[in-house]
């Protein structure tokens, strides 16, 4: 059959060319507005945004900073109604204040930023004839912020390691902090991803009990890494005073838009990592019909690739009843860690002989959570409570595969083909540091890749290959899918992934080593135009990509950090999108849709 000529659809639009303009550049034909920025209000009776009369009052009311994952969950009964539900993930105070002093925030402007992290439920009404989302302000909209309760389920609960003494039982934990990508479950819920919470603990260094400083060190927290300095205001942030108060975040979130009043959950028989997001594939026949797979990752550096398979089987529906079930079917599998095999890599990216990077893999179980609550640990010198807490302990032991970064993972709804984003690792290879492997083949990988898994969902056996080795399509050491890289858009550092109504993978990127902005990329996957790839929209001047939602009718973006460039601050901003003038850059959600028709086609 002659190679087609064209992009499958879904793709067919004009690729945006990469650029370093201070605004989100769309395709030609295509229309864009702001769906809501940090400040906007969120809960009835929230003040109007004012920067420079900014309150801890006014802030738990209104949109948080730095939204990173987005979701849409229809409204039950209302047409064209739906949760808008957001990570805000971290805060940059030098950003957000001006004269901010660094490590040294005032009691205001650290109860500002408590208030203007964690997840944010917002009901937004899609507009007839266009693909904009107006919020709602009512009572479907809430904020849970660090300080909201959280109950812990799975084997960490009531363990040792998760007392404080503020919550003896350690059952209920307060905030969700550090919230990055996340996923939207097929009983309607959102999860949601804890990761890089070493940077809100003091004193890390005074934690005397050895076994206690060798768990916080394994994931990273050390007195430079707080750069929030909660600890000055609320001790359970001073390690010195509440050493346990760290294992309580790095979980998997569960929150229920559909009942507001509901208390949100932290799974921890998904283990304790950075979890950089949770996506979920449904077995759709044969025996396992139903059981449910969640994939996760864990993004620093040498990190590993984890799911979970859960015994339970998902009571199939939206109804309030099946939904109640549904909650509960995260606490209840196996947890596992990934190894990857296949040729071995020199560490310049050049492609092995065979023509692809592609090898095999397993899955080796670490902890199994039964029907009753009881738990197995299947790592030798480990509790169950201790491979729930310590996930990266038990799977050093293990002999997992360091990977690049693994930040987000999602199953194709299509082909239940895995996905996920190694955004990239400068490290590999360098002294004392793992070198490349097949799965992570450059060293000092400045550009990051995407991998393909093929997983044998419910078993331990999987084969994988590399999509994407990415970084400037003229050089030798990227690799597109094997498509004409001369006909490519460049990407660079991929972060957030998706896919299309069509089977398209969608993936925006944080931290683009080109001289570009970022941006949101669409990659065809199948045929041959399997890995041609396109940039769909850049984002302003500092900013990265996240969101993203990729629908018939529009897409979404979140615009993170934007203007957030060396030498800048509030008091000499590197942006002023999106209200532009002389106006201070604010983080926002975007929607993006093509004016009278679908997205792509
Ligand atoms: Fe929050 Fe891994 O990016
Ligand atoms: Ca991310
Ligand atoms: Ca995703
Ligand atoms: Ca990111």
């Amino acid at each position: 059959t002659p190679a087609t000529t064209e992009s499958p659809n879904g793709m067919k639009f004009a690729a945006v060319a990469p650029n370093t303009e201070d605004k989100v550049v769309i395709p030609d034909g295509y229309q864009q507005a702001i769906v809501i920025r940090w400040g906007d209000p969120v809960i009835p009776g929230a003040p109007e945004f004012d920067f420079n009369k900014q309150t801890p009052e006014a802030q738990a009311k209104q949109f948080g900073f730095n939204n990173d994952f987005a979701g849409l969950i229809p409204v039950d009964g209302v047409a064209n109604h739906y949760y808008l539900v957001c990570n805000q993930e971290y805060t940059t105070e030098l950003f957000m204040f001006h004269g901010y002093k660094e490590n040294a925030p005032t009691e205001a402007q650290a109860r500002i930023a408590m208030a203007a992290h964690g997840i944010v439920v917002v009901e937004v009404a899609a507009e007839r004839g266009t693909g904009a989302l107006t919020p709602v302000i009512g009572p479907r909209n809430r904020k849970l912020d660090a300080g909201a309760p959280f109950t812990l389920t799975g084997p960490a609960a009531g363990s040792d390691f998760v007392k404080t003494s503020a919550d003896p039982d350690g059952t209920t934990i307060l905030g969700t902090i550090a919230n990055c990508s996340g996923g939207i479950t097929p009983w309607g819920t959102m999860l949601s991803g804890e990761e890089n919470y070493n940077n809100y603990f003091s004193n890390a260094s005074k934690v005397t009990d050895p076994k206690a400083a060798e768990h916080l060190k394994r994931y990273s927290f050390e007195d430079d890494a707080d750069n929030h300095h909660w600890g000055h205001f609320e001790k359970r942030f001073d390690l010195a005073q509440e050493p346990n108060e760290a294992n309580r975040f790095g979980y998997v979130v569960e929150v229920d838009p559909h009942y507001p009043s509901s208390t949100p959950v932290k799974h921890s028989a998904l283990g304790r990592t950075k979890h950089e997001s949770a996506n979920i594939y449904v077995i759709d026949s044969g025996p396992d019909k139903g059981t449910v797979v969640a994939y996760t990752g864990d993004d620093e550096k040498f990190e590993y690739i984890y799911k979970f398979v859960s015994s339970r089987k998902i009571k199939s529906g939206l109804s309030a009843r099946a939904r109640a079930e549904n909650l509960r079917i995260l606490d209840e599998g196996t947890l596992y860690v990934a190894t990857f095999t296949g040729e071995p890599a020199d560490g310049t990216g050049t492609l092995p002989k065979s023509g692809k990077f592609a090898g095999k893999g397993s899955w080796a179980p670490l902890l199994t959570v039964g029907a009753d609550g009881k738990a197995q640990s299947h790592v030798d010198g480990f509790t169950p409570a201790e491979v729930a807490v310590f996930t990266r302990s038990a799977a050093d032991k293990a002999g997992a595969t360091k990977m690049d970064r693994p930040e987000d993972i999602e199953p194709n709804p299509r082909t239940g083909k895995i996905y996920c984003a190694l955004t990239n690792n400068d490290k590999r290879g360098t002294e004392g540091k793992a070198p490349a492997d097949a799965a992570n083949p450059r060293n000092e990988n400045k550009n990051g890749q995407i991998i393909e898994i093929t997983d044998n969902h419910t078993g331990t056996d999987f084969t994988w290959e590399l999509l994407l080795v990415c970084g400037d399509p003229a050089a030798a050491d990227t690799y597109y899918g094997g498509f004409d890289k001369t006909q490519v858009s460049p990407i660079s550092c991929p972060d957030n992934v998706a896919f299309d109504p069509h089977g398209n993978l969608w993936i925006s990127t944080d931290g683009n080593a080109l001289d570009s902005n970022d941006g949101l990329f669409a990659v065809a996957l199948d045929g041959d135009r399997r890995g041609e790839t396109k940039q769909f929209l850049t984002v302003p001047k500092g900013a990265e990509t996240c969101g993203p939602i990729i629908g018939n009718d529009r897409v979404v973006v979140c615009v993170q950090h934007p203007g957030e460039e060396d030498d800048h601050s509030a008091d000499n901003p590197a942006s002023h999108w999106p209200d532009g003038g002389t106006s201070q850059p604010r983080p926002a959600v975007v929607a993006v849709w093509r004016e009278g028709g679908t997205i792509g086609t």
